[in-house]
């Protein structure tokens, strides 16, 4: 078996069985206290809506919890919070919400929406006084929420120009659309967002960026869904299974969308066509669904170019035994060139149960960057706080622990093997992985390893 490649993540999820925010009491209020009487003193030390809970909820919760987001209910207003007040108490002491899987041992993250133990001790104190709503001119301005998005308003918005019918029950094959972005000069995408529109049957999606140069599934159908099977030209139904375009990004129930910090951008070429890779799964109703991806374009061109790349074990051929509790699979790979690393985004299906990502060092110590404690339900990415600048060479290690016993509840299927492949009964293991370049960097020259020692050059595939 040879797992010694990191890929470029376009290989990513293809078709085919075998592929792969403190609340301070100030001095003045403690001073305060001190002098009152015992009614003004359940005043100053209560939290009020307002005042203590709505800054903790516009900052770690609205982001999911307002209308048309994936939260069951708006936590935005007064009316529509205290309701919830013993549940969120619940929730945030458990710490079930907000959802962050990342084991706070390793790394820090700039997207880590934990909340404070002082911030979950102002919600529970809030909920035990029965939620009270205090002033509304003690209210923090309304956060800004672009409509419809969490990005910023978007510049241009690309849809899947026809809805793809989602039948009742049964397994859907990947469908894919190609969608002409019509750009007549080269653009720097710093944000972007996949909005599906019917979010309960979209698995996943990967917008990938093809470039007008690329014979990727040109003879495909533009503007219309397909999926590999419903191609005439076997060639053609070989491509859709395996490509080495860019990831403009990747969507999972969960996950955020792309921000890149300032100077640093997705590529996207004149007269590049989009790539819409949908994986939808069933539940009982039928749907149509019709995805589009908002972007947002760099304001300066930027220094540096990211791509997302990938560590990554989609064609195992060994499967994952019956009962067995804590399976171990391990794949790495050298970095072929200086890279900065920004963020990560471990992909597993329903027995994943940790993910990890580590450096190796020379004198083989093992570095963890990140330890997900992995839900399939909550498919998140993982920013680093601070990048990290690594040289050509690095050795990367990914390794993933799946769950195949009873133990966990979400296991469909116990008692047998579980064979590699896309479809969430089966397993994938892929490491998705973003790095900052120079600008100019060309994605293939990236692959081309540096002379090593002997003055073999070598290439990373
Ligand atoms: C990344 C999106 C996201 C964020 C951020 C988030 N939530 Fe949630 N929340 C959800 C989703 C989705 C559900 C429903 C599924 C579930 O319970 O796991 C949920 C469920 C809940 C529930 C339970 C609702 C019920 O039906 O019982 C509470 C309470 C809650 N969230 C409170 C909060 C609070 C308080 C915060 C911020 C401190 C927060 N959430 C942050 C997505 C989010």
């Amino acid at each position: 078996m040879d797992f010694g490649k990191i890929f470029p993540a376009s290989r990513f999820l293809r078709n085919g069985s075998q592929s792969l925010l403190v609340i301070l009491l100030s001095a003045m209020a403690a001073l305060l206290l001190l002098a009152s009487t015992p009614a003004a003193k359940t005043a100053a030390t209560t939290p009020t809506f307002y005042r203590d809970v709505l800054p903790i909820l516009q900052q770690h919760c609205q982001m999911c919890h307002r209308q048309g987001e994936i939260a069951p209910m708006p936590l935005v207003s007064y009316e529509q919070t205290r309701h919830w007040a013993d549940a969120i108490r619940e929730k945030v002491s458990t710490k079930k919400m907000p959802p962050w899987f990342a084991d706070p041992a390793y790394g820090s993250f700039s997207d880590d929406p934990s909340l404070t133990p002082q911030q979950i001790a102002t919600l529970s104190a809030w909920a035990d006084a029965h939620a009270p709503a205090g002033d509304p001119h003690d209210a923090p301005p309304a956060p800004h929420w672009a409509q419809g998005w969490n990005i910023s308003q978007p510049d241009v918005i690309v849809q899947m120009p026809k809805r793809v019918s989602i039948p009742v029950h049964g397994d859907v094959e990947y469908t894919y659309e190609i969608v002409p972005t019509g750009f007549s000069e080269d653009k720097w995408v710093q944000m972007s967002e996949v909005k599906p529109s019917s979010r309960e049957h979209v698995h996943h999606a990967v917008v990938y960026i093809r470039p007008p140069d690329s014979e990727w599934l040109r003879s495909a159908p533009l503007g219309v869904p397909f999926t590999a099977s419903s191609l005439q030209d076997e060639k053609l139904r070989r491509e859709a299974h395996a490509t080495t375009s860019d990831m403009l990004l990747v969507y999972a129930p969960g996950s955020s969308p792309d921000r890149w910090p300032d100077g640093m951008a997705k590529f996207v070429p004149a007269h590049s066509d989009l790539v819409f890779q949908m994986h939808y799964t069933t539940n009982g109703h039928a749907a149509t669904d019709q995805t589009s991806v908002g972007i947002v374009f760099a304001r300066q061109p930027p220094k540096q170019r990211v791509f997302t790349l990938q560590l990554a074990n989609d064609h195992d051929v060994i499967p994952i035994p019956a009962g067995v509790e804590n399976y171990r699979v391990e794949v790495h790979g050298t970095l072929p060139n200086d890279a900065t690393l920004l963020s990560f985004f471990p992909h597993m299906h329903l027995r994943g149960k940790r993910f990890e990502y580590n450096i190796i060092h020379p004198d083989r110590g093992v570095e963890t960057l990140l330890r997900v404690n992995y839900s399939f339900y909550w498919q998140l990415s993982y920013r680093l706080a601070e990048p990290r600048v690594l040289k050509a060479g690095t050795e990367l290690q990914a390794v993933a622990w799946y769950d195949n016993s009873r133990n966990n509840r979400h296991n469909p299927d116990p008692a047998s093997p579980v064979e590699w492949g896309d479809q969430t009964y089966n397993e994938m293991m892929v490491g998705f992985f973003d790095v900052a370049v120079p600008a100019n960097t060309d994605k293939w020259h990236f692959f081309i390893r540096q002379q090593d020692h002997s003055g073999r050059q070598e290439d990373a595939h």
